[in-house]
C-alpha cells in the first residue's frame, strides 16, 4: 500500500456517460476510450452492460478494440509508455449474477478485463433502496464477489454511499469482499457529502481494520462534487493511502459530477513535492481528451473550470498581464503546454503542404490513414483560403468536425440565409439524405438560427426538444472559426437506465459544429445531433466506422 503509483481509473464513458444529457453513441464512446489510452489511463471503465444490448455490445467493442492495444504507445516514449501497457478494461455490475454475467461477457475479449460490482452499505440506502438488513448485505456482497471471481480474475467491490455508512460495517463488508477475492475496494462517496478530513479518516480507517487487507489491495476513491469537494476529498482520500483515483473528463458524471481527471492528475504533478506520487498519464493530452468528451456530450466546459476551462490559462486583469510579462512564473503555477493548451508555436498557412499537415496531427495524437489525410487536407486549404494562419484549436476543430462524428444520415450540401433588420429571416437548406437523394427547404424564423433549424426540420421530419445551443469562437480575431454545440432531445426519445438509482431517464444527444461561418456551425452542430437521435432510433448500436466507411483502427 505503499507504493507512489496512483492508478487512474476513469469513469467517463460509465458514470460521466449515465448522467441525463451525455448520450455518445458507440463510435464516439470508442473514439473517448481510444483517446484515454494514448493519454496512458489505467483503467477503463466503459459502461453498464446490463443497461441494455447495446450499451453491452458498445463495451464489448472497446473490450476487443482497446483492450488490447498498448495505451500510450503514440505518446512519448520517455514516459515509460511505451513499454506496451494495455489498459484494464471494466464494466460495473449490480450485486446480482444477471448483471455479473453480462459484464464478464462485455469485458472478456480485453487482455485485461475486470468486473465492477457494488453494493449499497448505508443505513439509509440498506433500508430504503435495498431493503436488506446488514447481514444480508454481507451475504450478497460475499457471494457476488465470488460470483464475479469465478468468472474474471480481476474483481473490484464498492459499497455504494461508503460515505455515509458506518465504518465498523465497512470493515466487515471490505473484509468479505476480500475473502471473496476482491483485489480492489473502491470507496465511493456518492453523494458527495463528505468533508477531506472526514473523507481521510475513512480511508484511512479502512486501511487499518479491514480484516485481510494486504499489500496486494488496492484502496480506490471515487467522490461525486455535490458540495464543490471531489477533488480535495479525492486527494485526501490519496494522502490516506488510497492509490487508485476514479475520475471523469471534465468531471462529468451524476448531478454535480465526479472528480475531474485532469484536477487530479494535474495536482499531483504541480504539487508533486508534498505528494511524491506519479500518475501514467501523459498530460500534455488532457485539453484535446476534454475537448472531445465536450464536443461528443454537448457538455460545454464552463470557462473558469480549473485546467481545462477557456481562462484557466488567460491572464485578461492588467495586474495579471504586467506580472506574466515579467516572469510567467508570477500567476501561473502550470505551463499550459503542459496540458495540451496553447500549443500554436507551429501554425499553418495557406502554403503549408499535406506533409505539414500530416506531422503537425501525428504530433497532436491523430493518426490519419491516406484517405483520411486527403479529406483533412480539402478541409484545411478550404480553411487557410478564409483564413490567415491555423493553429493547433483550428486542426481539432475540423479534425472534431470531419472524422469523429457520426455516420451522416442527413449532410448538410448547402445554406443560404438572409437576414438583418429589413426583412424576415429566412434560410435555403440543402440536405442530402440517407439515400443520397437531395432535400431543398426554405423557411423563415424569428432569426437565421432559427429560420434554418425550421428548415432542415422539415426536411429530417425527427421530432426533438432543443435543450441547449451554444456558439463561441474557437481563436482570437474576426476570422476565427465558430464552434457551436447543441443538445437535443428526442420527443420519442430513447430511454437509459441509471444502474445505481435504477431509473429510467430520456436520453440527450449532443451535437458539435465549427465554420468560419457560425450560421453553417449551426447547422452542422444540429444535423449531428438529430443523426445520433435518427441512428440511435432505427439502429440501436451503429456500426463502428468514420465518415469515410473506413473501419477505426
Ligand atoms: O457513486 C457511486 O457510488 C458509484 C458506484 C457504482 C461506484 O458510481
Ligand atoms: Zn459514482
Amino acid at each position: 500500500m505503499t507504493n507512489n503509483y496512483v492508478r487512474i481509473f476513469d469513469t467517463t464513458l460509465r458514470d460521466g456517460e449515465q448522467s441525463p444529457g451525455a448520450t455518445m453513441t458507440s463510435a464516439e464512446k470508442l473514439e473517448v476510450a481510444r483517446s484515454l489510452a494514448r493519454m496512458g489511463v489505467d483503467i477503463i471503465e466503459a459502461g453498464f452492460p446490463a443497461a441494455s444490448p447495446d450499451d453491452l455490445e458498445a463495451v464489448r467493442r472497446i473490450a476487443v478494440e482497446v483492450g488490447n492495444q498498448p495505451r500510450g504507445a503514440a505518446l512519448s516514449p520517455s514516459k515509460g509508455q511505451s513499454e506496451a501497457k494495455v489498459p484494464i478494461i471494466t464494466g460495473l455490475a449490480r450485486a446480482n449474477k444477471s448483471d455479473i454475467d453480462k459484464a464478464w461477457e462485455a469485458v472478456k475479449d480485453a487482455q485485461k478485463p475486470r468486473i465492477h460490482t457494488f453494493l449499497a452499505t448505508s443505513a439509509i440506502h440498506m433500508k430504503h433502496k435495498l431493503k436488506m438488513d446488514p447481514e444480508e448485505v454481507v451475504g450478497r456482497v460475499s457471494e457476488m464477489v465470488a460470483y464475479a471471481k469465478s468468472l474474471c480474475a480481476d474483481v473490484e467491490f464498492s459499497p455504494e454511499d461508503a460515505g455515509r455508512s458506518d465504518p465498523e460495517f465497512l470493515y466487515v463488508v471490505l473484509g468479505e469482499a476480500i475473502k471473496a477475492g476482491a483485489a480492489t475496494l473502491n470507496i465511493p462517496d456518492t453523494v458527495g457529502y463528505t468533508t477531506p478530513d472526514e473523507f481521510y479518516k475513512l480511508i484511512d480507517g479502512i486501511i487499518k481494520n479491514t480484516p485481510g487487507i494486504h499489500e496486494g489491495i488496492t484502496v480506490s476513491v471515487h467522490c461525486h462534487d455535490d458540495l464543490g469537494l471531489a477533488t480535495a476529498n479525492t486527494l485526501a482520500g490519496i494522502q490516506a493511502g488510497a492509490r487508485q483515483a476514479e475520475v471523469t473528463i471534465n468531471g462529468i458524471g451524476e448531478r454535480a459530477g465526479n472528480t475531474s481527471l485532469e484536477e487530479i492528475v494535474m495536482t499531483l504533478k504541480t504539487r508533486h513535492p508534498i505528494f511524491n506520487l506519479e500518475t501514467g498519464i501523459e498530460t500534455t493530452q488532457i485539453a484535446r481528451v476534454s475537448k472531445l468528451v465536450s464536443n461528443y456530450t454537448g457538455m460545454v466546459v464552463q470557462p473558469n473550470k480549473a485546467i481545462v476551462g477557456a481562462n484557466a490559462f488567460a491572464h485578461e486583469a492588467g495586474i495579471h498581464q504586467d506580472g506574466m510579462l515579467k516572469h510567467n512564473l508570477t500567476y501561473e503555477i502550470m505551463r499550459p503546454e503542459d496540458v495540451g493548451v496553447n500549443q500554436t508555436k507551429l501554425v499553418l498557412g495557406k502554403h503549408s503542404g499535406r506533409h505539414a499537415l500530416r506531422n503537425r496531427l501525428a504530433e497532436m495524437g491523430h493518426s490519419l490513414d491516406e484517405a483520411e489525410l486527403d479529406k483533412a487536407f480539402a478541409r484545411f486549404k478550404e480553411l487557410a483560403d478564409r483564413k490567415k494562419v491555423i493553429t493547433d484549436l483550428d486542426l481539432e476543430a475540423v479534425i472534431a468536425d470531419e472524422f469523429y462524428r457520426p455516420r451522416d444520415v442527413f449532410y448538410l450540401e448547402g445554406l443560404q440565409v438572409s437576414c438583418g433588420t429589413l426583412g424576415m429571416p429566412t434560410a435555403t437548406v440543402r440536405l442530402r439524405g440517407p439515400d443520397r437523394e437531395i432535400h431543398n427547404f426554405a423557411s423563415m424564423g424569428t432569426g437565421p438560427v432559427d429560420a434554418t433549424y425550421k428548415a432542415i426540420d422539415a426536411i429530417v421530419k425527427t421530432p426533438c426538444k432543443l435543450l441547449e445551443f451554444n456558439i463561441h469562437a474557437i481563436t482570437e480575431g474576426i476570422d476565427a472559426l465558430g464552434e457551436v454545440t447543441v443538445r437535443i432531445q428526442g420527443e420519442n426519445g430513447q430511454h437509459s437506465m441509471d444502474p445505481q438509482s435504477e431509473t429510467v431517464y430520456a436520453r440527450v444527444f449532443g451535437g458539435h459544429g465549427a465554420d468560419t461561418d457560425i450560421i453553417v456551425a449551426s447547422a452542422k452542430a444540429y444535423i449531428n445531433a438529430l443523426n445520433k437521435l435518427i441512428i440511435a432510433k432505427t439502429e440501436g448500436v451503429q456500426p463502428v466506422h468514420n465518415n469515410f466507411g473506413v473501419m477505426l483502427g
